[in-house]
């Protein structure tokens, strides 16, 4: 049996994501690992907040709650929108875990162990006021280019210049207000990355094939211009301390950095998730040694984070020296756009998880998203081509077919699946239509092609819609009654399987109207692939079996609610 191991880019713990997060990772992870699960694969998908950093230190200093706390209510509350969006993980878990503090310090002793790990003294800003250092973005100050007075250290948020702390004119802490800021010596561990760059290259030359071009070229570019080695430890009180055994104690009270520990929690969530489920060493199955060989590992993510999974977490796998398993497909994403402009958490611009789902299901987002993925380039949000996409695709076509094939049964069959008439030549002209497509379907998901995909799910479902016009069963029904039934059997049919090739894409929707047709036979909440031909599963249904029609399934969108929700989310243009 194939296996298949899932990892989505793992989000900042602080507050909600916005749509752009979610279709750039957790979104088509979720569709692929319900993909796979329908296929009956054995499948594991892996997310989890990322918890540590300053930015997350901060924002708990600034509510005033400790940040432990902090993070473990964000974690909750992304947890939720999580399963209300149908993100349907294993384990999602935490990078604050006990289990990752375990496995980042396993990886850093061996780094350290195998002589990879450097103590180099860096430069920094103190604050005697606050007794601690202050990472670039704890100092605030005027910025030098704009004039804009609460510039942060590392960046100015009005006029995003990149700063250093020391550009800042009337620098202060961030923590505490003190403008006693001093520039000290503070030590910290770099991982020497530069060693490992022909490894790393020969890699990722062979992977030229199978992750997307804007995958390789972000990792060609880091390896040109030269890698880098990287610092791995920071000055903050919030994280997984470094331990004594590592470089002599000198780098006492400080923490590893967030980007060093957070794809680690990857492995550390399997185990927790072994450890949730009493698994013992199941988790290793999945990520080490020879036990792992047979696994396809994925992962999913927006563009920003390519580098840190092509040279950053390799490099820490690789300096290792252990068999942990190293990524085989790396599916990245470029942006989502908000009606012309970036999505920002910052900014509050665009639509965020739990505003999405006041005003529409999951279901509709699940579909737009994954069929406007931005794959080849970025793709941009309005809410006209939201509403165009919902009204056409899912009212008009998919929406439409159910309904009216349904409520014809009930009008005219009695509700039951009719058993008159044979299949002729058009049903077999379309079953052979249909096997061709679902293959091609199947094909481009087993690749994470979703735009591919979702253009062929559409043209099933149009093909099935132009196949019951062309049927017309409501018109034969008064010369024919056994042409009608053969029309509506199939109709009947098409609905059953449009049901177990939408479930990775629209799970809600796709039970629904498997429950009005066939409400017994899937396994443990999936809803599997078609098994067999389009010759058999498309006269599956047993005649005299009874059946249902949906409520509403799919409201169209009205110009009002346009109108209203342009001028909720703001944006919107014209
Ligand atoms: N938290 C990061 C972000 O939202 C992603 C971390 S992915 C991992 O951009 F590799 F670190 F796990
Ligand atoms: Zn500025």
């Amino acid at each position: 049996m194939k296996r298949v191991l899932i990892t989505s880019a793992i989000p900042y713990v602080a507050g909600v994501k916005h749509l752009g997060n979610l279709v750039g990772s957790m979104l088509p992870a979720d569709i692929f690992a319900r993909y796979c699960r329908s296929r009956g694969y054995d499948t594991l998908a892996i997310c989890a907040t990322d918890e540590h950093g300053a930015p997350v230190e901060l924002a708990a200093l600034e509510e005033g709650t400790p940040v432990a706390d902090y993070a473990a209510k964000w974690h909750g509350v992304q947890k939720e929108l999580g399963d209300r969006f149908g993100l349907d993980w294993d384990n999602f878990g935490r990078s604050s875990s006990p289990q990752n503090h375990e496995l980042t310090l396993h990886f850093a002793r061996a780094l350290w162990k195998n002589g990879f790990l450097e103590i180099r003294v860096t430069k920094q800003a103190y604050s005697p006021t606050d007794k601690r250092f202050l990472p670039d973005r704890y100092v605030i100050g005027t910025c030098p280019h704009c004039g804009y007075d609460r510039a942060r250290g590392d960046q100015c948020e009005n006029c995003t210049r990149v700063l250093d702390p020391i550009d800042l004119i009337n620098p202060r802490s961030a923590v505490s207000g003190a403008a006693d800021i001093e520039i000290r010596d503070s030590t910290h561990l770099f991982l020497k990355q530069s060693q490992f760059a022909d490894k790393l290259r020969v890699w990722i030359d062979s992977h030229k094939n199978d992750w997307p071009s804007l995958v390789t070229s972000i990792a060609y570019k880091w390896l040109d211009e030269g890698l880098q080695d990287r610092g791995i430890t920071r000055d903050l009180a919030w994280g997984i301390p470094v331990p004594d055994d590592i470089a002599d104690g000198q780098l006492k009270g400080k923490v590893f950095y967030v980007w060093f520990d957070a794809p680690i929690e990857y492995i550390a969530a399997t185990k927790e998730w072994a450890d949730k489920n009493n698994k013992g060493d199941a988790w290793k199955d999945w990520w080490y040694g020879d036990a792992a060989k047979d696994v396809t590992y994925w992962e999913f993510m927006g563009k920003d984070n390519v580098p840190f999974h092509t040279v950053g977490f390799p490099v820490t796998i690789m300096a290792s020296g252990e068999p942990w398993k190293l990524v085989d497909r790396l599916k990245g994403f470029n942006w989502l756009n908000y009606d012309g402009g970036k999505f920002s958490t910052s900014g509050k611009r665009g639509i965020f998880m739990d505003a999405a789902l006041d005003v529409a299901p999951a279901d509709y987002w699940r579909y737009y998203l994954i069929a406007n993925a931005p794959e080849g380039s970025d793709s941009n949000f309005t809410w006209e081509q939201f509403a165009g996409i919902i009204n056409k695709d899912l009212a008009d076509v998919l929406g439409n077919f159910v309904n009216r094939v349904t409520k014809f049964c009930v009008a005219r069959f009695d509700g039951v699946v009719p058993g008159e008439g044979e299949y002729g030549e058009d049903e077999k002209a379309l079953i052979t239509e249909l096997d061709r497509r679902f293959a091609q379907y199947a094909a481009f998901m087993e690749d994470a092609e979703f735009r591919k995909a979702m253009g062929e799910m559409r043209a099933i479902w149009v093909a099935g819609n132009e196949y019951m016009t062309r049927a017309a069963p409501w018109t034969h029904i008064k010369t024919d009654r056994a042409r009608a039934a053969v029309g509506v059997r199939m109709g009947l049919n098409l609905i059953h399987q449009f049901a177990h090739l939408v479930w990775p894409v629209m799970p809600d929707f796709a039970k629904t109207i498997h429950e009005c047709i066939q409400p017994v036979g899937y396994r443990g909440g999936v809803i599997p692939f078609p098994d067999g031909p389009m010759a058999e599963v498309l006269d599956e249904l047993t005649p005299g079996q009874p059946i249902k029609a949906p409520e509403v399934l799919v409201a169209k969108i009205t110009d009002e609610q346009i109108a209203e929700w342009k001028a909720r989310f703001g944006g919107g243009g014209n």
